[in-house]
């Protein structure tokens, strides 16, 4: 069994000046991030770094097409180390762009090419979070063969960034809506990693155990006080979000991510959102079809966080995540009833890396009953 890959140094800063004194950032540093982030934490420090700005390639979460211009924007040549300031999205593009550049985007992410280190990146995550900063993971928007688009991750351990920082300064400005589809993201990462019925090791359950506490006392203080509740608890949403990471680096995600990919990719729905839509109802399944598996003992950590019996804590846990984000069925986001058949069999076709993590066998019957009930 694999253990723990803590590849990273890891580093935690109150401010971003602290950071960019402490690693001396300079003019052969390319900062790569969004220009409202740079703008509130970075451009008063006058760094003088390169810097490119990730939403000026293409809108929503990143393609083959939008990280194809990023490449052509930006010569190697002008910098030594990549800082990525931002969330997954930010992080991802980051991960790839910090690779030789061997050929197209497309045949990198569909592993025609292979994946070559070059430049040091140094990972600060802004939202809490898909857990990017340590995972070997890059996921894109890419057209599959017949044409249609689906999202993909790139796996691989050369591209888990060398240097993660935390900085919670940067979370004074998440959205609420970014900062909730984020943490529940980072909630279902912890989730999914506890059930991985053969991937689970001693440590992702260590760290995944930790985030869902961290991320449920969050959710719990949102609830009872309002969305404000999330800025005096903004450090350990972050260091939760990266435990999540942790967790799922070793034990993979698994059905919710699987059913997920193919409705963001299409409908462009964030991705934590999209997540979400789909979250409730697999783990229903899920203690449906095997009550007596690792799901008990999930049952058991929710109960003794959220108080309340053990049977019925998956609705528990439903009813907190509905006060921190409204569900909503899946026509809301242009969901067709044909894409039922359709996203079940791109699950089938692309999505293998996490479908075999699923806690119960996933067939396409199974796949197309939970996108029918949420139609
Ligand atoms: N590599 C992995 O391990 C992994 C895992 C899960 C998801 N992902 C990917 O990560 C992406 C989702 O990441 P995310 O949930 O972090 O969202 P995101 O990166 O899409 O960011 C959400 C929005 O919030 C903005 N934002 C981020 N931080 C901000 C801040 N501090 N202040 C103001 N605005 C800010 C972003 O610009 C964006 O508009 C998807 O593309 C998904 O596919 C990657
Ligand atoms: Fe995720």
């Amino acid at each position: 069994m694999r253990e723990i890959l803590m590849r990273p140094e890891m580093y935690k800063f109150n401010t971003f000046k602290e950071f960019a004194d402490e690693f001396k950032v300079g003019e052969r540093d390319l900062i790569f991030t969004n220009k409202y982030i740079y703008d509130p934490y970075v451009s008063h420090l006058n760094l003088g770094c390169v810097t490119c700005f990730e939403e000026e390639y293409g809108e929503g979460e990143p393609s083959e097409e939008s990280i194809s211009k990023i490449f052509d924007a930006l010569n190697p040549e002008d910098y030594d180390r990549i800082i990525a300031i931002g969330g997954g999205a930010v992080m991802d593009v980051a991960k790839v762009l910090s690779l030789k550049r061997v050929g197209a985007v497309h045949d990198l992410y569909f592993r025609k090419l292979p994946v070559i280190p070059e430049k040091e990146l140094i990972a600060i995550p802004t939202t809490c979070g898909t857990g990017s900063e340590v995972t070997n993971i890059s996921i894109a928007i890419v057209k599959e063969d017949n044409g249609n688009t689906t999202k993909l991750g790139l796996v691989d351990d050369l591209i888990i960034p060398k240097k993660i920082c935390l900085i919670p300064e940067f979370l004074k400005t998440l959205p609420y809506k970014a900062f909730a589809s984020s943490a529940i993201d980072a909630f279902i990462h912890g989730a999914e990693s506890f059930l991985s019925p053969s991937r689970a090791t001693m440590t992702s359950e260590l760290f995944g155990v930790k985030a869902m506490e961290i991320i449920l006392e969050g959710f719990k203080r949102i609830a009872e006080q309002g969305q404000d509740a999330r800025f005096d608890y903004g450090e350990e949403f972050l260091t939760a979000a990266t435990y999540a990471g942790l967790a799922f680096l070793q034990a993979g995600c698994a059905t919710v991510h699987a059913m997920s990919f193919p409705l963001g990719g299409t409908y462009h729905v964030p991705h934590g959102e999209s997540n979400y839509l789909l979250f409730g109802k697999v783990f229903e399944k899920y203690d449906q079809i095997n009550p007596d598996g690792k799901i008990a003992e999930f049952k058991k950590l929710i109960a003794s966080i959220l108080g309340g019996s053990e049977k019925d804590s998956i609705a528990a846990l439903n009813a907190l995540l509905e006060k921190i984000l409204h569900l909503q069925p899946l026509r809301n986001y242009g969901f067709k009833e044909t894409d039922i058949e359709a996203f079940a069999d791109s699950v089938l076709a692309n999505q293998q890396r996490l479908v075999t993590n699923s806690y119960v066998p996933l067939d396409k019957e199974l796949i197309m009953e939970i996108y029918r009930e949420l139609y």
